[in-house]
């Protein structure tokens, strides 16, 4: 459970980079909602990153504390420094979401068959947040 909770860390150290990165580059109508909404990500990431490197703290545990970890361990697709259309911002934002909600499911199984109810608890906390993330996108996209 440790190894995929500093999985889940070095995601999020990696997507609060790259929805920075669609926060500034994004172009086209929707411009201003999506800046907006990917601030709104980014700081959401942010948060779950030092929660999540804390559990693995409280569980005696080293959390990925340098980027070249976290590089070697992420399995998120980073962006080039280009500009993005606002359709191709949603799709790219859809899919990491869905990745995370994926990861987060998995990681609350195995706490789950450990009984370790905390882990259990953010887990389905994160997968509430980006469920909603993705109901938004998928409103926009409609
Ligand atoms: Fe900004």
């Amino acid at each position: 459970m440790i190894k995929s909770l500093n999985l889940y860390v070095a995601n999020l150290a990696v997507l609060n980079v790259k929805f920075h990165n669609l926060h500034w580059n994004v172009v086209g109508p929707q411009f201003i909602p999506l800046h907006q909404f990917s601030e709104t990500a980014y700081e959401g990431f942010f948060e779950s990153y030092d929660a999540v490197a804390e559990l693995i703290k409280m569980r005696g545990e080293f959390p990925v504390g340098n980027l070249k970890e976290v590089l070697s361990l992420t399995t998120v697709k980073e962006l080039g420094n280009e500009s993005y259309t606002t359709s191709q911002m949603l799709s790219i934002m859809k899919e990491d979401f869905e990745g995370l909600i994926s990861l987060a499911t998995s990681i609350r199984g195995e706490a789950d068959a450990k009984n370790d109810f905390t882990v259990v608890a953010v887990m389905e906390d994160e997968i509430a947040k980006y469920e909603k993330h993705i109901w938004f996108i998928k409103s926009m996209q409609a």
